[in-house]
């Protein structure tokens, strides 16, 4: 049983892919601070380090599982956060990173599977295919950029000791378990709003796309990499382009609670439009999203109603 790191493996897509792994028998162990993480979604039985990625005892971790694979979601992952506080934002993103790859680099890890955003891009410019993962590297805020540095030393752990990777850069996830903060966040904050007879607030015209992809999609992914797509990057999206205006109707009416949105000015930092073209990972992973939105979010709804922690 091949046993696998996942930091952040407490969080949101880390426990799903947790989840993906025990159910294909590889052997998880994961490292994470609990700073958005949840106790209760790391399934029963898995060993969890609560370590701080950037700290010098993550090395005693590796020391005790020497794990044959990695895989990083462990992040700082809310934009607003990284613009009030870069330094943090940089320390746990950048030099978290770093502190993973050399733990993988000394304790001989074969590969490490990273997750990057689509916030590396900024506000591209888009013709209808969408964004391919040749576009200008443009973020528009510390966030974008704490998660495009790892990227560059990801590939020079490769290049210097041939420390094997995969680079996802995500559209907006959303799925169960997932909460307001972070990236992604407009569907559980649309969804506990709505519930609970909350009127909520749409930043800007609404008309602003957004490409949302299911989270065991995306676990799916990351489960994929461990044998395919080495040294490679990957955009992982559904590639269809789905307003925030639309988005809000398909949860009123999932939801039956049909009650107009508020619609504040534009944030700044805030994209217009992404859509992510996953073709290559089409090609190269034999990645496609399984779930379309509107069988996504019903099971993101049934998961919300039946923890009742949003409704
Ligand atoms: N959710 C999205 O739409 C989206 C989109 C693009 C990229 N991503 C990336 O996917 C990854 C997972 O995001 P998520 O949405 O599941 O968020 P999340 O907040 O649920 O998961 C991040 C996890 O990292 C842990 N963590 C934070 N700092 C840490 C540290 N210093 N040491 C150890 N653990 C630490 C948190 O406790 C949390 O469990 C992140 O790297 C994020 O940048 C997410």
């Amino acid at each position: 049983m091949a046993k696998v790191l996942v930091t952040g493996g407490a969080g949101f897509i880390g426990s799903h892919i947790v989840e993906s792994l025990l159910a294909e028998g590889y052997e998880p162990v994961i490292v994470d601070i609990m700073r958005t993480g949840n106790r209760t979604f790391v399934p029963a039985g898995v060993v969890l380090y609560e370590t701080d990625i950037s700290a010098s005892n993550l090395e005693e971790v590796f020391e005790k599982e020497k794990p044959i694979y990695a895989i990083h979601l462990a992040a700082q992952v809310d934009v607003a956060s990284s613009l009030k506080d870069p330094v943090g934002d940089a320390g746990t993103n950048i030099v978290g990173t770093i502190r993973l790859l050399d733990c993988c680099r000394k304790f001989n890890v074969k590969k490490i599977v990273y997750s990057s955003s689509c916030a590396v891009y900024g506000d591209a410019e888009q013709d209808g295919g969408g964004i391919t993962e040749d576009f200008p590297i443009r973020p528009l805020t510390f966030y974008g950029i704490s998660k495009f540095s790892p990227e560059l030393y990801i590939r020079a752990y490769q290049q210097l000791y041939g420390l094997a990777f995969t680079i996802f850069r995500y559209a907006n996830v959303y799925g169960p378990r997932q909460t307001p903060k972070g990236e992604g966040g407009v569907v559980p904050i649309f969804i506990g709003k709505l519930s609970l007879g909350d009127t909520p607030v749409i930043y800007g015209d609404g008309e602003q796309t957004r490409d949302f992809v299911y989270v065991k999609d995306v676990a799916a992914a990351n489960l994929l990499a461990l044998r395919k797509g080495d040294n490679e990057i990957f955009n992982i999206g559904c590639s269809r382009p789905t307003s925030v205006n639309r988005l809000y109707e398909l949860i009123s009416s999932l939801l039956e609670v049909h009650v107009p949105p508020l619609y504040y000015p534009k944030r700044s930092g805030d994209i217009t439009d992404s859509l992510l073209n996953h073709s290559k990972a089409k090609q190269q992973l034999g990645w496609t999203p399984g779930y379309d939105l509107q069988a996504g979010l019903r099971e993101t709804i049934d998961y919300f109603r039946a923890i009742q922690q949003v409704l």
